[in-house]
């Protein structure tokens, strides 16, 4: 819920009464930051979702930290979606659909938030039935949003 009060605040104020909220000087920023967080939330994603696939080593650590970095990850982009910032892979419809494209990002920082939960107990079948679902809230938006 905070990811998306941030975005619907970015959305229609200034924000620099968020210190937090990036800011962007126009849309190429906006999209070079929503793409390069995006990317670095894969990386994490991945490293998690390799051993819960079986294609790395199980490390209980490296699956807790990589999945604690994703949970925080996962709510960053979405202030690099405000208007007028139409470009990249990103699919016009998101700003049609905004309240659609809004509850896709929540359900999958849920999502994500579970798989940190799961990598916290460090139990392996937890992290896998995490990912999975994770996983298919990333598929989710990008079958809709993503060209
Ligand atoms: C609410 C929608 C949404 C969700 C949820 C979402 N993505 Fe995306 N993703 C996008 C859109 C839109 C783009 C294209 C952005 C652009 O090019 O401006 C994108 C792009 C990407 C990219 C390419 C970034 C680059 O280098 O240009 C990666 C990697 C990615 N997403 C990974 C993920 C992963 C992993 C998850 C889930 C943990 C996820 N995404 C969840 C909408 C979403």
């Amino acid at each position: 819920m905070k990811a998306i009060a941030a975005f619907a605040v970015a959305a229609t104020l200034s924000v620099s009464a968020l210190a937090e909220t990036p800011t962007f000087a126009n849309a190429q920023e906006a999209i070079k930051f929503r793409q390069a967080t995006l990317k670095e939330l894969q990386q994490n994603f991945k490293r998690v979702a390799d051993m819960a696939n079986g294609r790395a080593a199980f490390d209980a650590g490296v699956a807790e930290s990589s999945a604690a970095r994703a949970a925080e990850l996962i709510k960053q982009p979405w202030v690099g979606f405000g208007p007028g910032t139409e470009g990249g892979k990103a699919d016009s419809d998101i700003w049609k659909e905004q309240d659609k494209f809004k509850a896709a990002a929540s359900r999958a920082e849920g999502e994500v938030a579970k798989v940190a939960a799961a990598a916290k107990t460090g139990n392996l079948d937890a992290i896998k039935a995490a990912v999975g679902n994770a996983g298919a809230s990333c598929k989710a938006c990008h079958d809709a949003f993503r060209n």
